[in-house]
């Protein structure tokens, strides 16, 4: 260890909103990861910016009471799980004190009911991910992981005890089966995914497979009971290796009698459990009528759409993604449903006829950018209730205070719904409901 390196002992007063203990340092906050707020730490600055400073985390003087061993040895260095060592109560606080703050500091409201939270199984939930490849060559091997937290470098894993299983034990399965194969250093990504009874994986390839990588990506499928893809350009250039064989992605919402198919890089919300939670609780807060009309925007596959369709008169989805408005006029289809249509669109943009329509409820559920431009207009669309499914409170919180400040809305209810539990993404649910009398 360096002779140089000067120490400080600090108490924890705060958490960021990515997971990293804060301490308070005359004129500058230090962020810290790992540590916890409560606990006294022993730190060492790694990077001094103007307006905050980076430390490390030396020792721990006085642990946090909600302070857990992390189960995954991985934990710390990779970047995919930021709140491990916060006991699970802690953490679904954490993400309720967030969406408060947000919607208290950007909007200067507080709800009239927070609900009960939503939370699924805190472990093997996730049914969707992305994983970065990388050869390193001292370590003569592939890397298949999520990315390390301080480093854009890949993780060295060999399982990931937030996967669903048995995509779990995929990292290390194949990382052998890429690092046998003349693409270990052409292969950058690879996407693995869940239905109920189908899997995939999507290798992204840089160059063509010889006819013996095939055979090894046939041995990874067989084995693995994996529908092995590659992609070899864009999106449109995903092929099975075996197209005859493979299986039809699928995931159902028991409490609507429905099945819905995806393909292997659609957007899918990624915990099964959560997302039949919030979906039935999305239904039960509109308090949808049998004649409604309602606006599912930003609906993907139809995940809302299908279900309000259930209950209402007619159900519009707007969606940006053509291969997703396909699969969700297919999902309609599957599931004979006919009061439901969809349309393909960017709704960044702010003139739309359909806007024009009479709507008696609206469902928002829009990327992390959240949904400013069809806000702005939701004054003349003027729905009874506006549930808004939301990624990122920050977001929510701008756009809450336009539909309250600008279109005469209340804010009845918000919730959390963990669909990502350990790590520091925040998923929530606001109920919006049109003021008496505006
Ligand atoms: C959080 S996902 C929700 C999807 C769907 N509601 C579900 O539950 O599966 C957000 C969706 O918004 C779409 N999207 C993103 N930006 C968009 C835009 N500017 N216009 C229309 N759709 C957009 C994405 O393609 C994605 O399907």
């Amino acid at each position: 260890m360096r002779s140089d390196v000067e120490f400080l002992d600090v108490q924890i007063v705060d958490l960021t909103h990515d997971g990293q203990g804060v301490a308070d340092l005359g004129e500058r906050r230090v962020f810290v990861p790992g540590a916890l707020p409560g606990e006294r730490v022993r730190l060492t600055l790694r990077r001094r910016r103007r307006q905050y400073h980076e430390a490390d985390l030396i020792e721990i003087l006085e642990p946090s009471v909600e302070r857990v061993e992390p189960p995954c040895k991985y934990f710390g260095r990779c970047g995919g799980c930021a709140v491990q060592h916060f006991s699970y109560e802690a953490q679904v606080t954490f993400k309720q004190t967030i969406v408060q703050e947000a919607l208290s500091r950007i909007a200067g409201v507080e709800p009239e009911v927070w609900l009960e939270p939503i939370l699924g199984p805190q472990w093997n939930y996730r049914r969707r991910a992305r994983l970065g490849v990388r050869f390193v060559k001292g370590k003569d091997r592939v890397l298949v992981g999520f990315k390390e937290r301080a480093t854009r470098y890949v993780t060295d894993m060999a399982s990931c005890r937030v996967l669903v299983k048995p995509l779990d034990k995929l990292p290390g399965e194949l990382s052998d089966a890429i690092g046998e194969t003349s693409l270990r250093q052409r292969l950058p990504q690879v996407e693995v995914s869940a239905g109920e009874n189908v899997r995939a994986a999507v290798l992204r390839v840089l160059n063509d497979p010889t006819e013996d990588d095939l055979s090894i990506f046939r041995d990874l499928g067989r084995q693995q009971e994996l529908d092995v893809y590659l992609q070899r350009a864009g999106p449109g250039t995903i092929r099975a290796i075996d197209p005859s064989g493979v299986g039809q992605l699928a995931y159902s919402l028991p409490d609507f009698d429905l099945t819905l198919h995806f393909s292997p890089t659609d957007f899918l919300q990624v915990n099964a459990e959560v997302n039949a939670a919030l979906v039935t609780q999305t239904l039960r807060l509109l308090e949808v009528q049998k004649n409604d009309r309602v606006l599912d925007l930003y609906c993907g596959l139809g995940n809302f759409s299908l279900p309000l369709a259930r209950h209402a008169g007619e159900v519009l989805g707007v969606e940006g993604e053509s291969g997703l408005v396909a699969r969700a006029a297919g999902n309609a289809h599957l599931n004979k449903i006919d009061n439901v249509s969809f349309i393909a669109g960017d709704l960044n943009q702010l003139e739309w006829s359909f806007m024009r329509g009479a709507w008696d409820l609206v469902v928002l559920d829009p990327p992390r950018s959240g949904a400013q431009a069809v806000v702005s207009q939701m004054a003349q669309i003027a729905p009874r209730r506006i549930a808004y499914v939301s990624c990122h409170p920050a977001t929510l919180a701008r756009d809450a205070k336009e539909l309250i400040k600008s279109a005469g809305y209340q804010l009845i209810a918000v919730g959390i719904a963990d669909m990502f539990p350990h790590t520091h993404h925040v998923e929530s649910i606001a109920l919006f409901e049109k003021s008496k009398g505006i």
